[in-house]
């Protein structure tokens, strides 16, 4: 996600921007740039791409001065270009402005802007910030910050700077973490210490609805009424290395964690809980061709296509479309039936994946209508795509997806509800829906505070030789999921079978060393899957059962139970995938494999 720098104090600041927002690379991005106070206005320098390409333009006309501030971008609105690359300034280039988060309003209060004569210049929603600042402005920069932020949803991390006054910069937050580093007559502003911790380990951390003033002589903080509050002082004791993770071991554990919150930025003004719909602003299909569509293909790779194996059953559960599920490298070289009413939609996390894109551009050449699912703004696949849904789930470091699959079930979720509502699902279904969409974030906490027990359980599996996952309907694709997750990062072998088919071959393998993971919620199929598991009992099997609630039928048959919080059927598969995820961790990090690089791995499959 995005990174912010900003510095007030007696030295240059370029240098130091420049080297704080290097220590933020590691949060993903694909632009930046700086503002400095010059002397006599706001200086711009902006650079589409890595931090070198800004440096190079920096050099050809350094800016100087001893207050700026710097963004690295990781684009969620609009593509990653020079133009959308931040700060962005008002109309008269008095006022610049960095931001990490969504304005979930930027279309209507643009629209309210330009009406009253200010000019945009990107396709960003950041800039509808600095013209609102610059519209309230009436000689206090932090009063004009805090006018403009109440007009605002959705969520922000920003430093504003004023020609009008060139010794400070003002921060706020709502959703997206700032803090304040302390100097020796110079003062800081950060997304995260490690962008500052070369300067000062003292920081006050800014909480939601905070707004920060800071100036050469010292800082001071208020809330959005303007009152003054007291903040602590806190000691940064942490290196480089344990920031970037946010305090985590891993990378993988962090994006594990940070599901809460992912899920909830995908949903984010997305999601219309009083009429049971779904709002998507990039699928670029009008209604009426959106209801032309008669079959769809879902076409992606590994994790992904595990994700695409629950839309199929979502879309043709509520939509009652015919779908095919096909794997991007076999898609691409068969010669598969795409008509003009065919609707392909591409699953990629990182939308770079080769064999992905050629799926795509085949079935773009054979007349469908292609909408991408991907997380990564700006990329390939995102770019030659129809239309899209972006999963706003924030750079996936770790090679092990996780955040990015929840996000992409969550994603497929918003378009089933969006396309069933157009056809046969009533409004009071469509609100079920909704509302079991908008708990998800509590309750894959509520499994996250018991994470200790699934470490547990790694301990008493993490030298097993050969793992099997039975899941079933939606939970299937849970099973294939829980089983890559831990054989990419464990090397352990692992297989995802559908539960009631472990009988037709399978079953031969179990024994008393064989763990089976057993995806068993109180779902349409769950008595089904009761007798599955007494099958593997009977062979001796280690159950491990992921349920929902207490089951008389099981008691006894169970090494192991897990339970999760119950949700709709087509909703399981991401609750159940938490623990999986887990699991997989928490063996992998105890045989001391490389979690976040497992080994032969790329995070990115750019070849065939
Ligand atoms: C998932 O854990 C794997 N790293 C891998 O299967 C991945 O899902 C696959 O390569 C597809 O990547 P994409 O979503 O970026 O296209």
């Amino acid at each position: 996600m995005c990174g912010i720098v900003g510095y007030v104090g007696d030295k240059i600041a370029t240098p130091i921007l420049i080297d704080g927002l290097k220590r933020l690379e590691y949060r993903g991005y694909d632009s930046a740039g700086v503002a400095i106070m010059n002397g006599t206005g706001v200086e711009t320098r902006k650079a589409a791409g890595k931090i070198a390409r800004l440096e190079a333009v920096i050099d050809a006309k350094p800016p100087v001065g001893t207050l700026g501030i710097g963004h690295t971008r990781w684009a969620t609105h609009g593509p990653p270009t020079v133009g959308n690359a931040h700060p962005h300034v008002s109309t008269d280039r008095s006022i610049a402005v960095v931001h990490n988060g969504i304005i979930e309003n930027a279309t209507v209060l643009k629209a309210g802007l330009e009406a009253r004569g200010f000019i945009f210049t990107s396709d960003t929603d950041t800039e509808v910030l600095a013209h609102l600042v610059e519209a309230a402005y009436a000689g206090n920069l932090e009063a004009a910050v805090i006018e403009a932020l109440r007009q605002v949803d959705g969520t922000y991390g920003i430093a504003v700077i004023s020609s009008n006054e060139p010794d400070k910069i003002v921060a706020a937050r709502r959703g997206s973490p700032l803090l304040i580093g302390l100097g020796e007559g110079e003062y800081y502003i950060a997304s995260d210490a490690s962008a500052i911790l070369a300067h000062t380990r003292n920081v006050v951390y800014l909480d939601d609805g905070d707004v920060a003033v800071i100036t050469r002589d010292g800082y001071k903080v208020l809330d959005l009424n303007s009152i003054a509050l007291d903040k602590p002082v806190s000691r940064i004791d942490w290196d480089l290395e344990q920031i970037e993770r946010g305090g985590y071991q891993h990378f993988m554990l962090k994006e594990i964690f940070e599901q809460p919150t992912t899920v909830e930025n995908t949903m984010r003004g997305r999601l219309i809980l009083e009429e049971g719909f779904s709002k998507l602003g990039g699928l670029n299909i009008s209604k009426e061709d959106l209801l032309k569509v008669d079959n769809i293909i879902i076409t992606a790779c590994g994790t992904s296509w595990h994700s695409a194996l629950i839309g199929e059953m979502m879309i043709e559960e509520l939509c009652r479309i015919p779908v095919e599920v096909e794997y991007a490298s076999e898609f691409r070289y068969r010669n598969p039936i795409v008509t003009p009413t065919t609707l392909c939609i591409v699953i990629s996390q990182s939308g770079e994946t080769a064999d992905t894109l050629a799926a795509m551009r085949e079935a773009k050449r054979r007349g469908a209508r292609t909408l991408g699912l991907v997380n990564v703004v700006g990329s390939t696949i995102a770019r030659e795509d129809d239309g899209g849904i972006y999963l706003h789930a924030g750079p996936e470091i770790g090679v092990a997806s996780t955040k990015a699959f929840s996000s992409q079930v969550i994603a497929l979720a918003l378009f089933t509800l969006k396309l069933a509502r157009l056809r046969n699902l009533s409004v009071s279904q469509g609100r079920a829906i909704a509302q079991a969409m908008a708990k998800l974030p509590e309750q894959i906490q509520s499994i996250l505070d018991r994470a200790d027990e699934i470490e547990a359980l790694a301990e008493e599996f993490k030298r097993a030789t050969n793992f099997l996952y039975l899941g079933r309907g939606y939970n299937f694709p849970a099973a294939l999921e829980g089983a890559l997750k831990l054989k990419e990062i464990s090397y352990i072998h692992a297989e995802g079978y559908p539960a009631a088919e472990m009988k037709h071959g399978p079953i031969a393998l179990i024994d008393e060393m064989m763990p089976v993971v057993c995806i068993a919620p109180h779902d349409s199929v769950f008595e089904k899957i009761t007798s599955n598991i007494q099958e593997v009992k009977a062979r001796k099997g280690k159950i491990i059962a992921i349920t929902t609630r207490d089951e008389p039928s099981l008691a006894g048959k169970l090494d192991y139970e897990f339970r999760i919080p119950e949700t709709i059927d087509l909703l399981t598969p991401i609750l159940a995938s938490v623990p999986l995820q887990l699991l997989a961790y928490y063996i992998a990090v105890k045989r001391g494999c490389n979690v976040d690089q497992p080994r032969n791995l790329a995070k990115s499959v750019t070849v065939e």
